[in-house]
């Protein structure tokens, strides 16, 4: 059997202090293979976008392990945590978070650029012309409509061409059917290049997408359900 590219145990984490903290992953397990897709769904509140930011290695854990590709993520120092991010793992968010002083193609390239790739601007020409933004490469994000705005983040995430891709309510801010372009897209470049995808969302049938679903509630992942196994039995 393969390496898992996610392999999380007992990850615990309380946020914040005094009154106000909060146990907000409660010993989390998870396995995730390469390739797969999982959608992580819950109620407000339940911990969902905290363990993405954990598995990104955006937030440190208080105990509990975190392997990415077999590499123990909770071990490094910032400055690994931030240099393996930026190959292995891309994240899109449901805010787009784009910098808005940046053009379409500098928003894709000055990351790359900054990793210390000189085809940087090549490289995020042809990523945003296979988000079909090749004719938005001057524009900024404020010239841009929402599911462009998000193709231009989902084009830097790629760009890297990371293993895992990461995405928080990706689809949150978009009517239903740019959202399902927008989610359209995610799978297509999943299986296009055989990455795994974790997808944070509130809406069911865009979960139902995914080859599998984990269920978060109280910091706590209740039971898993796989997709495939379920359309069958339905079948
Ligand atoms: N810095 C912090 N200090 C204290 N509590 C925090 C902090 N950050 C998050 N929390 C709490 O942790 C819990 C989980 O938050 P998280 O953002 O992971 O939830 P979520 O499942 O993504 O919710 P939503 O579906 O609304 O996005 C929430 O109760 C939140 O208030
Ligand atoms: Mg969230």
């Amino acid at each position: 059997m393969t390496k898992p590219i996610i392999e999380l145990k007992k990850a615990d984490l309380t946020l914040g202090d005094g009154a106000s903290s909060v146990h907000v992953l409660k010993g989390m397990d998870l396995i995730v293979q390469r390739g797969e897709s999982v959608g992580i769904v819950g109620p407000s509140g339940s911990g969902k976008s905290t363990l993405l930011m954990v598995l990104a290695g955006l937030e440190r854990v208080d105990s509990g392990e975190i392997h990415i590709d077999g590499n123990p993520i909770h071990a490094m120092s910032e400055d690994q945590v931030a240099d393996f991010r930026g190959r292995n793992v891309g994240i899109v968010f449901q805010s787009f978070h784009l910098i808005p002083n940046m053009t379409a193609l500098e928003n894709v390239a000055v990351p790359l650029e900054l990793a210390g790739r000189s085809d940087a601007f090549a490289v995020a020409r042809d990523e945003l012309a296979a988000v079909g933004l090749a004719e938005r490469l001057t524009h900024y994000p404020g010239e841009l409509s929402g599911g462009e705005q998000q193709r231009v983040a989902i084009a830097r995430a790629l760009a890297p061409h990371p293993a895992m891709l990461i995405a928080d309510e990706p689809t949150g801010n978009l009517d239903t059917e740019t959202g399902k372009q927008i989610a359209d897209l995610l799978f297509k470049e999943q299986a296009d290049r055989g990455m795994t995808l974790l997808l944070v969302t509130h809406d069911h049938k865009l979960a139902a997408r995914c080859q599998r679903q984990v269920r978060v509630r109280s910091g706590e992942i209740l039971k898993e359900e796989n997709t495939d196994d379920k359309a069958a039995a339905v079948a």
